[in-house]
């Protein structure tokens, strides 16, 4: 959510700050700041609102000075304002810090700086770091900032600056992403890669309590005893433009037509056209393992959580074995049963949602084989699981989760077929028929993004509905709620996802005739069951809009309109279906004039519980 950048160089530093600032807004950000040391002092300029708030004020007066950081704020304590923005200075100005993350005994210490005479001017929990560094600052930075952090406890990325050390810039992390960045005669310092990218490729990836004391000419790493610790330098392989729009309207709209390009690279690793098993980049997974395995647990946030309830559909469906799949944030108070023959998979497009984090750690401590199925390469929880099956879905910048999703659902089904294989629950006959299906979904991606016209004319015909259900039965089911999300995500519209079933035990008392009942039916077995659920709303005066498989003109009947998507093994249609419903949330917000790439009140990487 917020974000950090810092530099220290020969050019002026407000521009780099600036511009690695706005490289980082896709992570969601309410104010911003810039401190910049030009040698007699520390200039502090930030404002509440959108990045070029503060670059009019810089240009008003521009700080000199090669040496500096900045920040994006996503308010947890004290509201969104000038006041409460990053960066935050000691009261003389003398020592000046951007932080993310939480601090949880904030409240505690604060209560101690004031009574040793400390005044508080803002609201945050950063603040009282800036207070602590102040106190003990002797003379070395790096000194002051190891016993402030002692005495934290929460989470924190840390970029500090000190006044009577001008030729030093400091990070340090803890359950919160941080990395610095190689120059030549230049070095950085930021919570994510795309803020510095265009600068460097050349990267040190941070791990908790480590700390990177960096200058012009060299970046050391130590730890809270300052010895030094030797870090592989991890070279960037993506590319900024992969970064950037590249000509689309909207990261969301590229991100959804970079989905075929998405499953294909997915696929080329793991499953050649000829293939008779699946490659799961090395993780170990034999029958003989398998079968110790009691319990698979699937943990993940949102989107991500409703890759995994797929994945529990299918592991259970084709391997037989109990899956609970969870929501992370409960996942990790409820005391799981967990011990060394549960296999715990978590999922995450950032590797840094602090609740799953939270359940992988837990996981781990209790014995259980991790795996994680991340797309950020390098990200915590990348590095922290037993295994990891990377998503390959390139940078995701869309605040709403599209390719990433799609790649997380190739992840579910590939691990599936992998576990049924294994367990000889899938013949030789059915994985082919499976391989050649799965191969071909990168073309069905296509064929569908080709009806996109169509598809924005239904979402302006239904863009003023004020309630949507979707429905469907089975995996339709599971495609519903993520189809629902997105659009209660990015078209700021009232949505709810039902069992097509359930509908008559509640909530069908709410339709009536401005409802849309988005109707999955996609599922031959329950085709005819799911019609009979879109007749017993449609007789309440809902609008109907299907997503079905072609051929299926029956339908027509009850729909008002229909979407159809290519013919498929029933396994793979879920990826199918949610490609409209992306499309159909992605022209309403924009059609409703919303800001579709940074919906309001949303974060791209929710590192806070
Ligand atoms: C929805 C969305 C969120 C994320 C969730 C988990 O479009 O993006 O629901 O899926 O915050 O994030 P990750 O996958 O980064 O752990």
């Amino acid at each position: 959510m917020c974000g950090i950048i810092g530099y220290i160089g020969n050019k002026q530093s407000d521009c780099i700050l600036l511009e690695g600032l706005k490289k980082l807004e896709y992570r969601g950000y309410d104010s911003a700041g810039v401190a910049v040391h030009n040698s007699n002092n520390i200039k502090i300029i930030k404002t509440n609102g959108r990045i070029k708030n503060l670059e009019e004020k810089l240009l008003e007066k521009r700080p000199e000075g090669t040496l500096g950081i900045a920040h994006t704020r996503w308010a947890t304590h004290g509201k969104p304002s000038e006041i409460n923005s990053h960066p935050h200075s000691n009261k003389s100005g003398t020592i000046v810090a951007v932080h993310n993350g939480i601090i949880e005994n904030y409240i505690e210490l604060k209560e101690r700086l004031k009574d040793f005479g400390y005044e508080f001017v803002s609201e945050t929990d950063t603040e009282v770091i800036v207070h602590l560094l102040d106190y003990y600052y002797k003379g070395d930075i790096v000194d002051a900032l190891i016993s402030t952090i002692k005495e934290l406890k929460g989470s924190y990325a840390l970029g500090v600056l000190c006044k009577d050390e001008p030729e030093k810039l400091i990070g340090v992390r803890k359950d919160s992403p941080l990395i610095a960045g190689l120059g030549i005669g230049e070095n950085f310092l930021a919570s994510d890669i795309p803020a510095i990218l265009e600068h460097t490729r050349d990267i040190y990836l941070l791990n908790d309590n480590e700390i990177a004391i960096i200058t012009r000419d060299s970046i050391e790493l130590i730890d809270v005893n300052k010895n030094k610790i030797d870090r592989e330098v991890y070279k960037v392989t993506w590319d900024i433009v992969s970064a950037q729009k590249d000509g689309y309207e909207h990261f969301m709209s590229k991100e959804i037509a970079e989905q075929p390009k998405v499953v294909k690279d997915n696929l080329s690793l793991r499953l050649k056209t000829d293939a008779k098993t699946i490659n799961l980049d090395g993780i170990n997974l034999d029958k003989e393992t398998l079968d110790k395995i009691n319990k698979i647990y699937m943990v993940a946030c949102g989107t991500a959580y409703h890759a995994s309830l797929v994945g529990k559909y299918l592991i259970e469906r084709l391997a037989r074995i109990p899956v609970v799949a969870d929501v992370a944030s409960e996942f990790r108070y409820r005391d799981p049963i967990i011990d060394k023959n549960t296999l715990v998979i978590v999922i995450s497009q950032s590797g840094e949602t602090a609740d799953t984090l939270a359940a992988l750690r837990l996981a781990k401590e209790k014995g259980a084989r991790t795996i994680g199925i991340v797309n950020v390469v390098g990200s915590t929880i990348a590095r922290e699981c037993d295994d990891i099956l990377y998503t390959l879905a390139g940078p995701e910048i869309a605040v709403a989760s599209t390719k990433a999703y799609s790649a997380q659902l190739i992840a579910m089904y590939l691990i599936s077929c992998y576990i049924a294989t294994q367990k000889g629950y899938i013949s030789e006959e059915e994985f082919i028929m499976f391989r050649n299906s799965l191969l071909a979904i990168s073309d069905n991606i296509k064929q569908i993004l080709k009806n996109e016209d169509r598809v924005k004319e239904i979402a302006n015909k239904y863009k003023n509905c004020d309630n949507v259900f979707y429905i469907g039965r089975g995996l339709d089911y599971l495609v519903a709620k993520e189809g629902s999300l997105k659009l209660k995500e990015v078209a700021y519209i009232h949505s709810e996802a039902y069992e097509a079933g359930e509908l008559k035990h509640g909530p069908i008392a709410l339709i009536h005739d401005n409802t849309l009942v988005v109707g999955i039916a996609t599922d031959e077995h329950l085709f005819e069951k799911t019609m009979s659920n879109l007749k017993e709303v449609k007789a309440r005066g809902a609008k109907i809009l299907a997503i079905t498989l072609e051929g299926k003109e029956d339908i027509m009947d009850v729909a008002d309109d229909v979407i159809y998507i290519p013919n498929t093994e029933w396994i793979f249609t879920s990826i199918l279906a949610n490609i409209p419903q992306q499309l159909i949330a992605y022209h309403m917000s924009i059609l409703l004039g919303h800001d579709v790439d940074k919906p309001r009140n949303l974060a791209k990487s929710v590192t806070v519980e």
